[in-house]
């Protein structure tokens, strides 16, 4: 293999090369993209724990040109910082996400089938996948319907902002649109009686001013809006499409362990990134500083060394739930059972309310994207 960086839109089956790289190359030195690919489980760990392999940056003297509301979003993500700003934007998202309502997930989930649902089809990736992560969130938050409406409209061009690289179309509409998305969410947000005792608690904590820490409340909510779209939808759709496909659907119970070994199996994402800031070995690799680094979880998750009869979808296997789709270590996502119970919920409502769901097609095509694998569209039948 040469170049390691592909298009899951390009690949109909990554997953047999990964398993080719794991046994061949478990780190690999990919010089037509001047990138390390770490495939291994054990290894994949060992740099998602190092603290000398850190998130890349993203936008070097803003080249991108992005507009005054989007810059400050995007500096302030959580999921793209390091150090001591990373400390304290963690911190704020965790706080936040501790904060929300318990709602109810099938009456969500009922009224996207419904609202459109024709001849009994419809394609659960735009009715469902997309929707509804982003709506239970706001939801969570106490959000008015015409603020869900705008946010789940406008969300998927501004998850384009997470993108390493953007074209100026891309950039054009993050612009266009950051400000109302952050004037929307400062407003909303600073109603809810939660919201001054965590600017005081982190101010005591960090000692920063209120003007300091509300820029990173605000964008990191977006943050969530943004992970929620995309890697929700994932696991949505792809649960699904396994679900459907070896037919583990009778109960609660088993759509739950689908949805984990969906995780370990077909995850939605597939790798990210680091940066070596020292030189440091991998096994017998020395990586040097400066070296980019991609770690490809979902090869990982193939690990004969880690899971046993990794090629076969098993939910019964007893450590399913120790894949490394959500990452490990500091960057660690703090939504996996958020997600989990999710895709639970949603998809236990599909197969309990309904005698028989059944896909229409059988070529599924992926979003032409290298970090996640997302079905562009999967229609089915409900009946
Ligand atoms: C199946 C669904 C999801 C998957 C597979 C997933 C995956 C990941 C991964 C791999 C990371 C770590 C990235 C790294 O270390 O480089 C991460 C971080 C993160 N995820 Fe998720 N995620 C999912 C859903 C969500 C949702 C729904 C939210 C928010 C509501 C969320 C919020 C975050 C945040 C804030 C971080 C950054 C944590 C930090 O900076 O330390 N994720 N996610």
């Amino acid at each position: 293999m040469s170049s390691t960086l592909f298009l899951q839109s390009d690949i109909h089956d990554p997953y047999s090369t990964y398993k080719s790289m794991l046994e061949k190359h478990p780190v690999y030195w990919d010089e037509t993209n001047k990138i390390w690919t770490i495939y291994s489980y054990e290894y994949c760990v060992e740099i998602l724990k190092n603290k000398n392999a850190q998130i890349p940056v993203g936008n070097p003297k803003n080249e991108q040109k992005l507009n005054e509301y989007a810059l400050k979003i995007l500096d302030n993500l959580t999921r793209l910082s390091n150090g001591i700003q990373h400390e304290i934007s963690k911190e704020i998202a965790m706080l936040m996400f501790s904060n929300m309502k318990s709602i109810d997930i099938r009456e969500i989930t009922s009224s996207l089938i419904k609202s459109d649902l024709v001849n009994y089809k419809i394609d659960w990736v735009n009715s469902v996948s997309k929707k509804l992560p982003i709506y239970v969130l706001l939801k969570s938050f106490g959000f008015e319907e015409n603020d869900c409406e705008f946010i789940s409209e406008k969300i998927e061009s501004l998850v384009k902002i997470m993108l390493p690289q953007k074209t100026e179309e891309q950039v054009l509409f993050i612009n266009r649109n950051s400000e109302k998305f952050y004037s929307l969410v400062e407003k909303h947000l600073s109603s809810l009686s939660f919201y001054n005792s965590l600017l005081i608690k982190i101010s005591n904590q960090y000692n920063l001013s209120s003007k300091e820490i509300v820029p990173i409340v605000v964008s990191n909510f977006i943050g969530l809006c943004i992970q929620s779209y995309d890697a929700g939808r994932g696991i949505l759709s792809n649960s699904l499409l396994q679900i459907i496909q070896h037919e583990t659907f009778s109960n609660r119970t088993e759509i739950e362990k689908s949805v984990i070994e969906t995780l370990r199996f077909d995850p939605p994402i597939h790798n990210t990134r680091r940066i070596a800031t020292e030189d440091f070995y991998i096994g017998e690799s020395l990586i040097k500083k400066g070296d980019s680094i991609l770690i490809v979880l979902a090869s990982a998750n193939y690990d004969s060394e880690k899971f046993e009869d990794a090629m076969n979808f098993d939910i019964e296997r007893i450590n399913n739930n120790e894949n490394l789709t959500f990452g490990i270590g500091g960057h660690m996502c703090l939504a996996k059972y958020f997600s989990i119970h999710l895709a639970t919920e949603a998809l236990w409502f599909l197969f309990q309310s309904n005698k028989s769901i059944s896909l229409l097609e059988n070529q599924i095509q992926y979003e032409p994207l290298i970090n996640a694998r997302l079905p562009k569209e999967i229609w089915i039948s409900i009946q």
